[in-house]
């Protein structure tokens, strides 16, 4: 039976200890698809291209062009590249990571948004671009390591809400 999405919700944090183990084929097409059920800026999901890479060479070359382990060890990396480089492509990504993310919890793995790579190193590496195999025109402005985490994860419950909300209500508008 799927998980409840506030379980999913609630188990989705920023991973950063992966086991080695890798992730099952099927696990990684419905985390694939679940990128695909994402809503995109007027419908232009040909402006993107999702690259899911289990070669740990290739993931090895990606660390290469920046300076540390930003994957902490994931199996999987998912780059996601766009030619849309503007904020309709940038949210559109974030939607789509998003997706990805809820549908690894539901599977029982772990994730972790990795922006950081990418501006450091990878987006203007020719040896990085090359090994993706990604073409001239396409820009990765997401990643995502993905795979089991190396300590069991928690669903959280925040006592006070993160992120600062304003409702307003009839009387108040
Ligand atoms: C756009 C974006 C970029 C991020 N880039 C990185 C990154 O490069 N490295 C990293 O370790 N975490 C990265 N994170 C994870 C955030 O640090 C993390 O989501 C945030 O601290 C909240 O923690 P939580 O995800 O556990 O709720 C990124 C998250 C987002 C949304």
């Amino acid at each position: 039976m799927s998980m409840k999405l506030t379980t999913a919700i609630q188990l989705r944090q920023a991973n950063r200890e992966f086991k080695a183990t890798p992730v099952a084929p099927d696990q990684l097409a419905a985390l694939s698809q679940a990128a695909s059920y994402a809503p995109v800026a007027r419908g232009r999901y040909n402006e993107f291209l999702l690259t899911v890479v289990t070669d740990r060479q290739v993931i090895d070359e990606l660390e290469a062009a920046d300076t540390g382990h930003p994957f902490y060890g994931a199996p999987v990396v998912m780059v996601l590249s766009t030619t849309l480089t503007n904020q309709a492509g940038y949210l559109s990504a974030g939607m789509i990571a998003q997706n990805i993310e809820l549908k690894a919890s539901e599977l029982g793995l772990a994730s972790c948004t990795i922006l950081g790579a990418l501006k450091g190193g990878i987006e203007s590496s020719v040896a990085a671009r090359t090994a993706l195999g990604l073409p001239t025109d396409y820009v990765p402005v997401v990643a995502i390591a993905i795979g089991h985490p190396a300590h069991e994860l928690k669903p959280r419950h925040f006592v006070t809400d993160r992120l600062r909300t304003v409702t307003l209500t009839p009387e108040q508008a």
